[in-house]
């Protein structure tokens, strides 16, 4: 049975997964209305893994006996500066989750609710990765540093990657 203290948190970060959805799904959106067919791939798979994460949190809350609340979320900007503005908010935001994440995990050990805390060392793990993933792209960008030619070998070889994360999320779930 979950606390009431542990319930509100996993909650906000049901919250914090889902508005993380929304947010990369915009980004999708406006990417593909630039033509950029393979970031905006990137973009909607990655903006379908959170709305996984997001799921995944409201079924552990009702298994233990709580209620995952599914929120009511602020609509995301509708239109980004550049691509690589694009990845600059991608990082930012994952760290932002990352911290939520550790907070949680204190929080567990404070209130003593190991299960909650074991569950939830998959999501400290999956956020190492998808921050060093951020970094990753950010680099490649960088280096690109807006040349047209390498921005369009760049949005194909996020095609590729697109294609590998949704493979790999079809044999998790
Ligand atoms: Fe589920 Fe990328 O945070």
């Amino acid at each position: 049975m979950l606390s009431k203290k542990i319930e509100k948190a996993l909650n906000e970060q049901i919250e914090l997964e889902g508005s993380s959805s929304q947010y990369y799904l915009a980004m999708a959106s406006w990417a593909e209305t630039q033509g950029m067919n393979g970031i905006a791939q990137f973009l909607f798979t990655h903006a379908d893994e959170e709305r996984l994460h997001m799921l995944k949190l409201i079924k552990f809350v009702n298994e233990r006996g709580g209620h995952g609340v599914v929120p009511t979320l602020k609509a995301p900007p509708k239109t980004f500066k550049s691509v690589q503005a694009i990845f600059e908010l991608v990082l930012e935001h994952e760290i932002l989750v990352s911290n939520e994440i550790n907070k949680l995990v204190e929080t567990c050990l404070k209130e003593r609710d190991y299960t909650t805390h074991n569950f939830l060392q998959w999501y400290v793990s999956e956020q190492i990765e998808e921050e060093a993933l951020a970094r990753r792209i950010l680099d490649k960008l960088k280096l690109i540093g807006g040349e047209k030619g390498g921005l369009y070998l760049f949005d194909r070889d996020l095609e590729t990657m697109a294609a590998a994360e949704s493979a790999a999320a079809d044999k998790q779930a």
